[in-house]
């Protein structure tokens, strides 16, 4: 009799408790998004004598040189992040292009001289965007 007061209030507190936590892992734990920025943000840009240094520098300090191409952004994650919110515009489906353009590198891998080469252009980015985090780069424009 004594304990079947306090036993639900006791369970009901638990629960919310559970429910709470979920909740916060769940928002958060993103591992598309983890990917994203390893592969996709460099802010402040990393120091490199050129853009081919940079990428080469880049490309294997990320342990990206089995791809052929990549490109990284150098904004903070806030302002990537805005894109799939505020400063972005949809452009098809999970896709948004950014409304302002980024300062970003375009890594390119040189068979020829088996290093990669890097240009650096300011252009809008257009991304693939999960519970409002960028999970792919799609492109420049
Ligand atoms: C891009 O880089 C230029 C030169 O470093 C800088 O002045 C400008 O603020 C940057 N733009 C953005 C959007 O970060």
């Amino acid at each position: 009799m004594a304990l079947r007061g306090p036993r639900p209030a006791l369970l009901l507190t638990l629960a919310l408790l559970a429910a709470c936590v979920a909740l916060t892992i769940g928002s958060r734990w993103n591992p598309l998004n983890d990917i994203f920025r390893k592969e996709h943000v460099d802010f402040p840009k990393t120091v490199a004598t050129n853009n081919n240094a940079y990428c080469n520098k880049m490309m294997w300090s990320r342990v990206m040189y089995w791809k052929y191409s990549n490109t990284f952004i150098h904004s903070s994650n806030e302002e990537i992040n805005k894109v799939c919110t505020t400063d972005g515009v949809a452009s098809g489906p999970y896709k948004f292009e950014s409304k302002n353009p980024f300062n970003i590198t375009i890594c390119t891998f040189n068979p020829w001289s088996i290093s990669y080469t890097g240009v650096s252009v300011s252009e809008k980015i257009v991304i693939s965007c999960w519970n409002a985090l960028p999970v792919f780069y799609v492109k420049n424009r």
